[in-house]
């Protein structure tokens, strides 16, 4: 029997997600999912100023009522350095801990991967990459696993790094972060607790929901994206645009934080399957050259970059449009694409955000190093027009 269709393209959809636990109050189960992965002592990766808003401490009592002792380690900065995650990582095994329970952000979340990579020496045998420390591992498909059991704690709604199969760390060295990607980084537990929302200071509050923004429309537009991401990419624009500036309004109300995590969830879910584009490619070398927060420079990209892609993406972009509410009932896909590249460029204006590089700091002799640089990032190959080194110069020297 002939089967109807099967000369038209069929591309396949694939969907990693880890053991999710969202809600408000969920905290209290942390202990109970570290137990359920086995621990009998675990690492917790945390950094100082998580533990001064309580939820450090909050996350020690649940696993010590859970029967499970714990060892805080705590040496990190933001944008985690391979030299700190290397000292994480010989804390890790110096205190035989057997399960990694990681409480912050983006930052803390991917040192606790870096050091169960670390820890393992995953993929050492296959490549060398041991040797070279966490940066041998940098890539997709490096990180062979198993790795030690993960349960993340997200305390920002920002980086989806506690549902994603990727990890980003800075090569000091280099000075520039490398991407690393593979199946066995997607962590086995994910517990967010929208409460941890409420004590982020207003600056992170509006780069961590930018770089959600930027999470789910590089994921929508990206040449990997599935029917299984995009539905995931499109309420995280919707939800992050209606519920950024009452966060911001209104610090502790919890429905806006509420939503704000859960689109720093869904939009997590659709980049880790569906990969991003030249928005991060760029904001990864401009972060490790310059320790600029990640979501400041993504907020000030984004809009460039959707520019650039505009030409190959019109109606993806029409789609954006869409999703951030804009009536897009009117208007051809040229408008409603351009509609939506001109909201983003307003909604971080609203956001309190500066608009260019120029402004934060970034030296225009930087953007040739930085432009080279970006072609060798792992989400380049996704974005969804080719972008060669003068493209990704233009776009950084538009941005400044
Ligand atoms: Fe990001």
């Amino acid at each position: 029997m002939e089967v109807v269709g099967t000369n038209l393209p069929h591309p396949v959809a694939k969907f990693l997600v880890p053991d999710v636990i969202f809600g408000i109050g969920v905290l209290s189960e942390v202990g109970q999912a570290a137990r359920r992965q086995g621990a009998v002592h675990v690492l917790v990766v945390s950094d100082k100023g998580v533990a001064e808003a309580g939820w450090t401490s909050e996350v020690l009592r649940h696993l010590t009522e859970a029967g499970v002792s714990a060892e805080l380690w705590d040496g990190l900065t933001p944008n985690p350095k391979d030299h700190e995650v290397a000292a994480g990582c010989g804390a890790y095994l110096e205190s035989g801990c057997d399960v990694l329970v990681a409480v912050g952000g983006g930052s803390c979340i991917d040192a606790a991967k870096a050091i169960a990579v670390l820890a393992t020496g995953a993929g050492q045998n296959a490549g060398g990459a041991g040797n070279a420390g966490i940066a041998g591992y940098a890539g997709v498909g490096k990180v062979t696993g198993p790795l030690p059991p993960t349960v993340m704690v997200p305390t920002t709604g920002g980086s989806g790094s506690d549902v994603s199969q990727f990890c980003v760390v800075t090569d000091t060295e280099r000075r520039s972060k490398i991407t690393i990607g593979a199946r066995a980084l997607v962590p086995d537990i994910s517990v967010t607790d929208p409460r941890a929302l409420t004590t982020v200071p207003h600056d992170i509050t509006a780069y961590t929901a930018l770089d959600v923004l930027s999470h789910a429309i590089e994921s929508y537009l990206s040449l990997a994206a599935s029917f299984l991401t995009d539905t995931h990419a499109l309420t995280a624009i919707r939800d992050v645009c209606e519920h950024l500036l009452p966060a911001l309004d209104h610090p502790g109300d919890l429905q806006p934080r509420e939503r704000l995590a859960r689109s720093s969830l869904q939009a997590g879910l659709a980049f880790s399957n569906a990969l991003l584009g030249a928005t991060h490619a760029i904001s990864h070398q401009l972060g490790g050259l310059t320790d600029l927060p990640h979501g400041l420079l993504n907020a000030i990209l984004l809009p460039h970059v959707m520019e650039f892609n505009a030409a190959v993406a019109t109606s993806r972009l029409a789609d954006v449009a869409g999703a951030m509410g804009l009536r897009t009932g009117l208007m051809t896909p040229q408008e409603a694409a351009d509609a939506a590249i001109q909201t983003v460029r307003a909604f971080a204006g609203k956001a309190g955000l500066p608009t260019t590089l120029r402004e934060i700091g970034v030296d225009c002799s930087q953007l040739d190093h930085v432009a080279r640089s970006a072609l060798c990032d792992a989400y380049i190959v996704t974005n969804p027009r080719p972008v060669d080194e003068a493209d990704a110069r233009a776009i950084c020297q538009a941005a400044w």
